[in-house]
């Protein structure tokens, strides 16, 4: 059988422990400091979640509080809303303000978004994923005159960007999604194309057919083979596999 040896510097070490009074709970988290030589490792926090928020990122809050300042993470709205906690936990990507701790059996394990740079601990480095975001052109393109008015849309027309316009850009999706970890560098994978598909469905948009042509490429739209991992890891329950979908019956009909 082949043997596999990673390179020493890419091993996980085991790290720290440290433990609160009456702690009842392990949250064992990856560390990577980038202006250390140390490899990354493995931390235990041991907390008492009597004394904590019910929330993972309330544990986090708490660890980086009072045990372990250098504990780095991004957080900002704490209610599923801006996107910026995502990272894995106990195996799934999803984001830490929305996620239980009570919906955990034993140790709480903590990863960045699997398959991206990690700039610190557990914040990786999206911007690349922005990039591919911005190379969507994610706004509204009208050749409408500017009014005074608003733009209307009848209640039907609104009603397709149901499903669309909640997505955080969070990236649990993209980052789950196993075309995504091999050609990154040239699928879209399924944030930055939900994304795509909302600007692709809006009445009032001008630019349905430009924005068609610009996703028909073998890697940019078609690397999804419909795998369903960004559908299920989405923590706003949203399906990018059926937006993915919704794009490539869009550019079969325009022919
Ligand atoms: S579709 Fe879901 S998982 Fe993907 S970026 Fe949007 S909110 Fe996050
Ligand atoms: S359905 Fe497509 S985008 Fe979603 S995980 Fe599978 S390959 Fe990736
Ligand atoms: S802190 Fe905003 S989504 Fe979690």
């Amino acid at each position: 059988m082949v043997q596999l040896r990673l390179p020493e510097n890419s091993k996980i070490k085991k790290g720290k422990t440290l433990t609160s009074h009456n702690a009842n709970k392990t949250f064992e988290i990856y560390r990577f400091n980038p202006g250390s030589n140390e490899n990354p490792s493995y931390d235990q926090f041991q907390l008492d979640t009597n004394k904590c928020g019910p929330m993972v990122l309330d544990a986090l809050i708490k660890i980086k509080d009072e045990i372990d300042t250098t504990l780095t993470f991004r957080r900002s709205c704490r209610e599923g809303v801006c996107g910026s906690c995502s990272m894995n936990i106990d195996g799934t990507n999803t984001l830490a303000c929305t996620k239980p701790i009570s919906d955990i059996k034993g140790t709480v394990k903590i990863n960045p978004l699997p398959h991206m740079p990690v700039i610190k601990d557990l914040v990786p480095d999206l911007r690349a994923a922005y990039a591919q975001y911005a190379s969507t052109k994610p706004w509204l393109q009208s050749d409408a005159q500017l009014t005074e008015r608003e733009r209307l849309q009848s209640p039907e027309n609104r009603a397709k960007l149901d499903g669309l316009w909640e997505c955080v850009l969070c990236f649990c999706c993209s980052t789950s999604c196993p075309s995504y970890w091999w050609n990154g560098n040239q699928y879209l994978g399924p944030a930055t194309l939900l994304q795509a598909n909302r600007w692709i469905q809006d009445s009032r948009d001008d630019k349905t057919n430009e924005r068609l042509d610009e996703l028909n490429d073998p890697f940019k739209l078609y690397r999804c083979h419909t795998i369903m991992n960004c559908t299920k890891t989405c923590p706003k329950d949203l399906n990018p596999a059926k937006a993915i979908g919704e794009i490539k019956t869009m550019i079969v009909n325009k022919g």
